[in-house]
């Protein structure tokens, strides 16, 4: 066997052990995350409502909690994000949320009660990916000046602005749900449980 041939059956072995590695490694970290779903079979189970503290929520920020298994994106909106608004109802295939899921008491356009405060359920209307929270506004992959801020499915690329209206020419059909929610106070959000019945 001449060295080339050597190192090249040498370099094919530490190729191979790099990827045992990686793969060994994927499994060690995926089980914190596992588990910290599990707590809340249960409460899936009975598809209880869930209680949000969002008085450390920011403007501009989000925090995703997890209702009857699913996970729903709430977001403390900017003054400017929601002045943004108005300007996409051109882009976009449900300006007004009339073949969207929504409670009747949640605005068409801005699609809350209160409006700086978005509750969504965050998984794409195509097939169920979590949409990537993406507020940054002006992004280069997103469209550049057009992009105004909202959320990506990286699965097959639907776009939806900062009230989950989905844009035209994606593949996603509607805007992202909304679930029922209400306000016990001011800063505790009941997943759940629809704002008349609170
Ligand atoms: S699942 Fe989101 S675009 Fe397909």
């Amino acid at each position: 066997m001449g060295e080339d041939v050597i190192n090249q059956e040498r370099r094919r072995f530490l190729t191979g052990a790099t990827c045992v590695v990686g793969a060994a490694g994927v499994v060690g970290a995926a089980i914190p995350f596992v588990s910290s779903w599990n707590p809340s079979a249960k409460a899936k189970a009975a598809g209880a409502p869930v209680k949000v503290n969002i008085a450390k929520l920011e403007p501009g920020q989000i925090m995703t909690a997890e209702w009857r298994g699913k996970p729903v994106y709430v977001v403390r909106r900017t003054q400017e994000s929601l002045d943004n608004l108005d300007k996409l109802e051109g882009d976009l295939r449900d300006p007004n949320s009339e073949a969207s899921n929504q409670p009747e008491y949640v605005d068409k356009q801005n699609r809350a009660s209160k409006p700086e405060v978005l509750v969504l359920v965050g998984l794409c209307t195509h097939l169920g990916c979590a949409p990537l929270y993406r507020p940054d506004v002006g992004a280069q992959d997103l469209g550049g000046d057009e992009w105004l801020g909202g959320f990506f499915c990286p699965c097959h690329g639907s776009k939806f602005d900062l009230a989950g209206r989905v844009y035209a020419g994606v593949p996603a059909p509607t805007n992202l749900d909304v679930p029922p929610y209400s306000y016990e106070t001011e800063s505790i959000l009941v997943i759940g449980v629809d704002q008349e019945a609170a």
